[in-house]
């Protein structure tokens, strides 16, 4: 499995959660049954391993094709750019979190229209990088380009889409099978 591979899994993940964060956001629309301890799981994730790992991983594999087509060059530029605008971003939403979850008085519509901004912003960039920015990587890069990478970039386990999940991802998990079972 290469590298595009392990991103592209990574964003079928990422749209599992936010799919589960949409959800969210109509029950607080909605004004009923949101679960905010679940949200702030997910938000804990994405800093965790999207903005902590997946990005920075990007960045690298990024940096590595830059300066072989002028075009391509343009849009890893733009998704470099997003990645500092999304961490940003999870760091503003959960601080809201926080202060929602620790009784300040702060509009709930603050968090609502933070949560939706948010998710809109998350789905345009996965779709960006997976509509145009990796069909233009496949098609410069070699086979030996991916051996390089997968001997170079760094790797980690995912806390939760791995084989194991670390304790402090086992209710969000739990969530998720049972999201998963109500679609089925
Ligand atoms: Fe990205
Ligand atoms: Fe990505």
């Amino acid at each position: 499995m290469n590298t595009l591979h392990e991103l592209h899994q990574d964003h079928i993940n990422l749209n599992r959660l936010l799919e589960l964060l949409s959800h969210e956001l109509a029950a607080l629309k909605r004004g009923d049954g949101a679960d905010l301890n679940l949200l702030a799981d997910v938000i804990r994730y994405i800093a965790d391993y999207a903005d902590g790992y997946h990005h920075p991983r990007e960045d690298e594999l990024y940096a590595f094709f830059a300066g072989r087509d002028q075009a391509l060059d343009k849009v890893l530029g733009c998704c470099v750019d997003e990645h500092h605008g999304l961490t940003q971003h999870t760091r503003t939403l959960r601080q809201t979190l926080e202060e929602v979850l620790n009784d300040a008085v702060l509009p709930l519509t603050v968090l609502t229209e933070q949560l939706e901004q948010y998710l809109a912003e998350q789905k345009a960039h996965l779709d960006y990088e997976e509509g145009t920015l990796f069909p233009m990587l496949r098609a410069v890069a070699e086979e030996a380009d991916w051996t390089l990478l997968a001997s170079d970039l760094p790797s980690r386990q995912d806390p939760l889409f791995g084989a194991q999940q670390a304790a402090e991802y086992m209710s969000l998990y739990q969530a998720l099978q049972e999201d998963l079972q109500q679609a089925s």
